[in-house]
């Protein structure tokens, strides 16, 4: 419950899940009215929103809905968040995540904290909008429903008492279709703003939100661990700054592996030797709530992926020349693990009532 509270007073998200009205929405006067902007005012600044998928309250309800309904998926064994979950996160508990059918995929569920503000998706950045990565997640491996088989599974979602008058409200004569799905599922992830941590608190002048030795991890982060470079604040990750992204070879995933067989991320976008084996620098914004670690989720402890980052790396055909032993020592490590823990997000994904059925 406190988690509840402190997440509606963030006034972002004040929709719906805040009352107890969460599966009765309104009657298509919010089709007009837009939302408060997520982000709005804080330290991150406003989410962008496209024009062509304008944020309102009743779209983000019906989107956050939608997240948390596993009849979305081909077989009603997964929903959206259960991969994403509160207690790991909202990154996944598995190294590797599992779509229906218990198919293993290829790589480890990212945290979706602040999707709204990233300029690409996946670890390869091969999506480029939210709507697209909802449609891909849906229609791929994730939720193993097809591409082919969206529309028909877009009419037994729409097909749904309480769904089907949501639809009507929302998105008028379209309806429930693929896209007007994958419409509502964006708005609801545009509101996932994490902005209102520890850090931010100190930022904004409140001197005890961090310990003296989270202020000293900070110093070392922003200087001799060289994190911000990549890991670039507010957002954590330089990628969010950019129109494509930031990809590196950090040397994760090549250990012990035919160079045949290593997963080439980001080279398999852009067919360039020099992103062999890059990922995209991900935001370290909920970092020590989301255990395990990097793109192949090997590593389950945070000292230790800290100690790997500020180290050596692995050697390999394209490794960062950012990589490289920093040479901090055991109280230096343990200080800048500490200070990530401010990077916590107090807030949580709320699951609302779905629609009977
Ligand atoms: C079976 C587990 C699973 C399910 C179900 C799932 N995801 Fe994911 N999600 C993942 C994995 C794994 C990745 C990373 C894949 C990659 O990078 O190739 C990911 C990536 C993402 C990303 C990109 C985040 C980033 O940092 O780039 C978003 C956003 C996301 N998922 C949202 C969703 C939505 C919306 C749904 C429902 C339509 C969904 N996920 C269903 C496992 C899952
Ligand atoms: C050259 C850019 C670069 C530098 C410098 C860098 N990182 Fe990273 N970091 C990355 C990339 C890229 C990944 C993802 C790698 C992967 O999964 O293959 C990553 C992943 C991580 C992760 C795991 C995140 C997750 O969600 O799984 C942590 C923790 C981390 N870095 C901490 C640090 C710290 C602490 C420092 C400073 C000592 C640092 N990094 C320096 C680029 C960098």
């Amino acid at each position: 419950m406190r988690y509840t509270s402190l997440f509606c007073a963030l006034a972002v998200v004040v929709f719906s899940a805040c009352g107890q009205e969460g599966s009765t929405p309104g009657d298509g006067q919010d089709q007009a009215s837009t939302t408060t902007v997520p982000g709005e005012g804080g330290p991150l600044g406003a989410v962008p929103v496209p024009a062509e998928n304008p944020l309102t309250e009743a779209k983000v309800a019906l989107g956050q809905q939608l997240f948390f309904d596993s009849r979305l998926s081909v077989d009603g064994s997964r929903s959206c968040y259960s991969c994403h979950q509160n207690e790991n996160g909202n990154g996944g508990a598995l190294q590797k995540a599992v779509g229906p059918g218990g198919r293993q995929l290829p790589r480890h569920s990212p945290v979706i904290w602040n999707v709204g503000y990233m300029p690409r998706f996946y670890w390869d950045g091969r999506s480029g909008s939210l709507e697209a990565q909802a449609r891909g997640a849906w229609g791929g491996g994730n939720m193993g429903v097809g591409a082919e088989y969206l529309p028909l599974k877009a009419a037994e979602i729409g097909a749904i008492p309480g769904y089907s008058e949501q639809f009507e409200a929302v998105f008028g004569a379209r309806g429930a279709t693929a896209g007007t799905i994958v419409e509502a599922i964006a708005s609801y992830e545009r509101t996932l703003v994490c902005d209102d941590t520890r850090y931010d608190r100190f930022m904004a002048g409140e001197g005890a939100a961090l310990t003296e030795q989270q202020q000293f991890g900070l110093e070392l982060f922003n200087g001799k661990a060289g994190c911000a470079t990549c890991h670039t604040p507010p957002f954590f990750s330089a990628q969010f700054a950019t129109d494509d992204g930031m990809y590196y070879n950090v040397g994760i995933g090549v250990a012990g592996v035919p160079e045949s067989q290593v997963d080439v991320g980001r080279m398999s976008v852009t067919e360039s030797d020099g992103d062999w084996a890059a990922f995209k620098v991900p935001s370290l914004r909920n970092i020590a709530e989301s255990s395990p670690y990097f793109h192949d989720g090997s590593v389950s402890d945070l000292e230790q992926a800290v100690r790997y980052m500020a180290g050596p790396g692995v050697a390999n055909k394209n490794l960062s020349p950012l990589i490289m032993d920093r040479g901090l020592t055991d109280d230096e490590v343990r200080a800048l693990v500490v200070f990530l823990g401010s990077l916590s997000c107090p807030a949580e994904l709320i699951r609302p009532e779905l629609p009977g059925g």
